[in-house]
This record gives C-alpha cells, structure tokens and sequence, in this order.
C-alpha cells in the first residue's frame, strides 16, 4: 500500500465525518465508491497485478473499501436520527395555545338532513342499509316490478355502463335508493325495518334537478302490514322532522311498479286554519301543496322477487329525496348551489359540527 493511498483514506473518512446531509455523504460515497470513483479505480488495478502483488495489495484495497463504506453506513445513520430528532422537535403540539376564535367548516345541509332522519328513524326502530351506487339492471329495475320493456323505465333518464358484469347483467348509475329494499330483504329475510340514504343519479338538469342527488328509502317488512302503518309513520316522522305538530298530509293516488296501491304524498304549505305552516309561496296558485315522497304497499311480485312470501309477509316503502326535504326546512331555493362546494354558501347554510342532532334537543337546532 502506498502512502498516497493511505493519506486519500484518511481524507475520504475525515470528509466523510464532515459531511452535514444526506446529500454531501452521497457525494463522498460517489467520489470514492462510484463506478469513476478512486477505491474503484483501486480495485480494477488487482487485474493487472502478479498473483503475489495481488495476494500483498488485495487485502489492503479490499480493506480501504470496507473502512470507507463503513464510514458512510455510520455517518448515514447519525445524520437519519439528526434528521428525525429535528423533525419530532418541530413537529410538537403546544397545548398550551389558545382554541381558534370558532371552529372552521360546517356540516352539509344534507348531511345534516340525513343524520336528523338517521335520529328520527332510529327512534322509530329503524336500522340504517346501504347499497352499492352502481347497480346492476335486476336490482334497479327488474326486481322492482319493471321488466326489460316496462315503460317506466323510461321515466328514469338512467346513465349505464358500456360494460356488463360477470353474469351478463347491463350495470348502471341506480337511479333510486329502491334498489336497497331488494337488497335487505335478501339479505336479511323478514321481518326487516329499514331506511337507506344515499347518492342516487339521473341525466338530468335544472335549478330543480342535479345529475346527482340524495334519496332516503324506508322499508318494513312483517306481517299483517296495512297503508295505515304507512300513514302514520310518515305522519310521525314529517312531524319530527319539521318540529311541529300542526303538518298536513294529503295522499293521492299514483302510480309505482313497485307498490300497490301506490300514495304520494304532499305536505301543505298552511294548516287547516290556513296559517302558513311551512316556508315558500304558499298564496301562489298550486303552491298550497309541496309534493314530498312516493310510498306505498309494496308489490306482492316485489315481495316474490326478494325470495319472500308474499302471503305471510307484507309491507310498505317509501322514497324521499333528502335534498329537497332540506331545501323545504331550510329555506334554499336553488339546488345546484348544493353542489357547488362554495365557502360563503356552507358558511351560510351549514351546521355546527358539534351540534348533533337529537330528537330530546330539536333534530334540526340551528347552527
Ligand atoms: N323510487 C321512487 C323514485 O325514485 C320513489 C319511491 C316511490 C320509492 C314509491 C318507494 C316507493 O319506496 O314506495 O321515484
């Protein structure tokens, strides 16, 4: 071994000590191991060596070699736990500063909506289902009491997919939270006392209507179930949910392939002594009556196609959209603005994070 040889590792390991960052000991590593580097070079002058050269210098080079790389495993992990204890000591939490002045965000109106009827239900005996949002064409549709050809399919401006499952069946967007009735009553057989809320989607779009838009579904299942049920528990759960007693209900006949006999159900702007029960333009024409939700006894074939039997089990179901429920309580008159995601308008129309809803305190106490 040379002298020069052994005043460049002195250099090399002293430089290496020296080094401050992850970035200058990478720089060492490359001048001394690198495929330019000098120990390299060292290395490649074994070839050339007689074999009693070799056996003499080989472990000496071999030896720079090690005590360099060593250098570099130390000074490596000294500067990692320098870099970590550096990170820890500006990452601590003073507990002792002061809170924010009010807290920052608020919660959605229809997330609001949807907790407050999560409240109202669950004190009803409901438990909360969900669904997959995209659906395939049996649960959408089929199982529901439309076939491929029904013309209510028509009604649903559905957006599907170019592609079909693993069995063949055409999927889709759901276009109603309905699909989770099939879904339970598989699931879970009977009886079954569910509500479902969630995203559904439809291609449409207006001040009134968002491509995507909220649903909550309710479903019983037992025996010996009548529209009376029916009718009181929306009774019961309007009256909850606009916190007053003073609601009218009217019932119409309509039409769902899914229900028979099929109700919607308006909610009147004024009460019976014609004192303005709820907000809106309740002296326009036609705007005494807000159309609420669809409901009905379910459809004996519905019952069928969820694997129960319609002649011991029986029930109803209903579907409103949550969106124009909070709309209705809280006094917004254009949808799309749900959607948009502005500060100002959360701000406004948001809800405190730390104000749950509670049937004891009011479900909808203002934030
Ligand atoms: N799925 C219907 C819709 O989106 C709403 C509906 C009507 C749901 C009647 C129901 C029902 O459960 O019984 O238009």
């Amino acid at each position: 071994m040379t002298d020069t040889n052994e005043s460049k590792l002195a250099e090399a390991l002293a430089a290496i000590r020296d080094a401050s960052d992850a970035a200058a000991l990478d720089a060492q590593r490359v001048t001394a191991l690198g495929k330019q580097g000098w120990v390299s070079q060292l290395l490649k002058t074994l070839g050339g060596m007689s074999p009693e050269q070799r056996q003499s210098e080989g472990p000496r080079i071999q030896s720079i070699r090690a005590q360099v790389s060593d250098a570099i495993v130390a000074r490596k992990s000294e500067i990692d736990a320098a870099a970590l204890e550096a990170q820890l000591a500006s990452e601590t939490l003073d507990l002792t500063l002061p809170a924010p002045d009010a807290p920052r965000g608020s919660v959605h109106p229809v997330s609001q909506v949807m907790d407050e009827l999560a409240e109202i239900f669950a004190d009803m005996g409901f438990s909360v289902a969900t669904g997959p949002e995209i659906e395939d064409d049996w649960h959408n549709f089929t199982a529901l009491n439309m076939a491929e050809t029904h013309p209510a399919r028509a009604m649903h401006d559905t957006f599907y997919f170019p592609d079909r499952d693993a069995e063949g069946n055409r999927m889709l967007l759901r276009t109603h939270t309905s699909p989770v009735q099939i879904r339970s009553m598989v699931a879970q057989g009977a009886p079954v006392r569910i509500i479902a809320p969630g995203r559904v989607y439809r291609s449409d779009s207006d001040a009134t209507h968002t491509p995507m838009f909220h649903q909550i579904e309710g479903l019983v299942v037992d025996e010996g179930i009548h529209l009376g049920h029916l009718k009181w528990t929306l009774e019961t759960f309007l009256k909850a949910f606009f916190e007053r007693d003073d609601i009218v209900l009217r019932l119409r006949p309509s039409y769902f392939p899914f229900t028979e006999p099929s109700v919607e159900v308006d909610v009147g702007w004024k009460d019976v002594k014609g004192r303005r029960v709820l907000g809106g333009d309740g002296d326009a024409p036609g705007h005494g009556w807000m159309e609420l939700l669809g409901s009905g006894v379910i459809n004996r074939r519905v019952i069928e196609f969820a694997g129960l039997d319609p002649d011991k089990w029986q029930g109803f179901a209903f579907g409103v959209g949550v969106d124009r429920l909070a709309m209705l309580k809280y006094g917004m008159d254009d949808l799309r603005a749900f959607f948009d995601g502005d500060p100002r308008w959360l701000a406004h129309y948001g809800f405190s994070p730390f104000d749950q809803p509670t049937l004891s305190g009011g479900v909808g106490a203002r934030a």
